[in-house]
């Protein structure tokens, strides 16, 4: 019989290293790891996830981590469940399908060259640094419009958010209790923040357009606070995730040999007369869609998620207890031997239709806001290809990433210059066209 924390010392060295190497090993599809006195399963065959993600929620649910949430980011679609889960999620859903996301590529193209203009003007940047506020911009605008955020308003976001993602990870990672008076603090903090936050929502609510998502909230009736809340957990889950994936996208923009100059081609083509990128157009760019795929595999910005057993089940031939916390790693499905050919490999040519492919999870509550990430990470693609060669600065390969609540990229050192030769010139359309 192993001791209940048997695991944990290997699992808080290198959490990463830990999933794959326990994952590919097991012979069951599930493994059973000893992290705490709750018994927690691992799940090692992408076979599992679908029966884990799609059980009846009276079986299986999210559990104790997202829970942990809410003391911080409030009630959200991110932690409900049952029918008030069901409502807000159709509503987001309807909203992003009747391309709420879409509509803005104009101008989320403008923010992408604006970006690059500047970045041409100096000497070196950090990927992350830059991709962070960008994905924030761009989630913002799918969120409140154009032109609705002022800089100001920006900045109250970001630490608010900043402030509340430092706090979760406090939450879900911290192995000893924090002292009151820093908690006290810490939680005064926040509310300072978020209520700071929940000024600027309620003010840029009202220039909101019909089309927003924070627009669509309030036809669900929610008071002031819930729609802050929901806007809250939109923008942390969508801001550091595609922030993530960007930085590591720009990486293999500059270190993968032709990979810049092939989507620069396939800017060129998908482009029309004006030299802009129609959305229309989007779905047949096949090498950026690729390369923002195989970004997403190499680096799952969700590299773990979670689940409990709400009550007592079989799962294959596991025997679950009720509580029992299910752990679910794309990290292990993207990077395991046993699903992929040279999986530290950079490749275009993989089939991305494989359930070991699992970025933004799967079932009623795969990640609703799937179709902009890809949207943004697309056109960082094609924009910041068209536009320029990419060179890295520091060391290549990168160092490893940081698994957090998200798989943070390390520090990046990047530079720009203006592409020349045959592909040349679209992107400096835009760039100076940009605001
Ligand atoms: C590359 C970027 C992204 C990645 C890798 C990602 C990944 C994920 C994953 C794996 C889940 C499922 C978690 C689970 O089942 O427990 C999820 C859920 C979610 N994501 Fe994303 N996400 C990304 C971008 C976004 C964006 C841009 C938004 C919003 C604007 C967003 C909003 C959400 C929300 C609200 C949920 C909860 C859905 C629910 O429980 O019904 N995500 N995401």
């Amino acid at each position: 019989m192993k001791h209940w924390f048997s695991d944990l010392r290997a699992f808080q060295r290198d959490p990463l290293d830990f999933m794959v190497t326990r994952g590919t090993a097991s012979a069951s599809s599930l493994e059973r790891v000893h992290l705490g006195p709750t018994p927690v399963w691992l799940v090692t065959d992408p076979a599992m996830v679908k029966p884990v993600l799609k059980a009846p929620e009276h079986e299986i649910d999210k559990g104790r981590l997202v829970y942990k949430l809410r003391k911080v980011l409030g009630v959200s679609s991110l932690s409900l469940s049952g029918e008030a889960h069901r409502q807000r999620r159709a509503l987001l859903h309807t909203t992003f399908a009747k391309g709420a996301a879409n509509q803005y590529v104009p101008e989320m193209t403008a923010v992408i060259c604006r970006l690059i203009g500047k970045l041409m003007r100096e000497p070196s940047f950090d990927a992350h640094a830059i991709t962070a506020r960008l994905s924030l911009r761009l989630v913002s605008l799918t969120m409140f419009g154009k032109d609705v955020l002022s800089e100001e308003d920006e900045e109250i976001i970001v630490q608010a958010v900043d402030q509340v993602e430092d706090d979760l990870a406090d939450e879900m990672f911290s192995v000893m209790p924090l002292m009151p008076w820093t908690r006290r603090r810490r939680d005064q903090k926040r509310a300072e923040a978020c209520a700071a936050m929940g000024e600027v929502v309620k003010r840029v609510r009202q220039r909101a357009p019909s089309t927003s998502v924070v627009h669509a909230l309030e036809s669900l009736g929610l008071t002031d606070d819930e729609v802050r809340d929901e806007v809250l957990t939109m923008i942390l889950a969508g801001y550091h995730t595609t922030g993530n994936a960007a930085a590591w996208l720009l990486y293999f923009l500059a270190t993968v040999p032709g990979l810049s100059g092939a989507i620069a081609a396939e800017a060129e083509d998908l482009a029309d007369a004006s030299g802009i990128i129609p959305a229309s157009r989007l779905a047949a760019g096949r090498t950026s869609l690729a390369a923002v795929k195989e970004t997403l595999r190499l680096y799952p910005s969700a590299h773990w998620f979670a689940r409990d057993a709400k009550a007592d089940i079989q799962l294959g031939d596991s025997k679950l207890r009720r509580g029992d916390a299910i752990l679910i790693p794309p990290w292990h499905f993207h990077r395991s031997t046993r699903f992929w050919n040279e999986p530290e490999q950079f490749r275009l040519d993989r089939d991305f239709g494989t359930p070991a492919f699992l970025p933004f999870g799967a079932g009623p509550r795969v990640c609703v806001g799937m179709g902009l990430a890809m949207l943004e990470l697309q056109l960082i693609a094609l924009e910041f290809s068209a536009a320029t060669e990419l060179r890295v600065l520091s060391s290549v390969p990168a160092a490893d990433p940081k698994p957090s609540i998200t798989l943070l990229p390390p520090p990046i050192e990047m530079s720009v210059a203006a592409r020349l030769g045959r592909h040349a010139g679209l992107g400096h359309a835009h760039v100076e066209n940009g605001r």
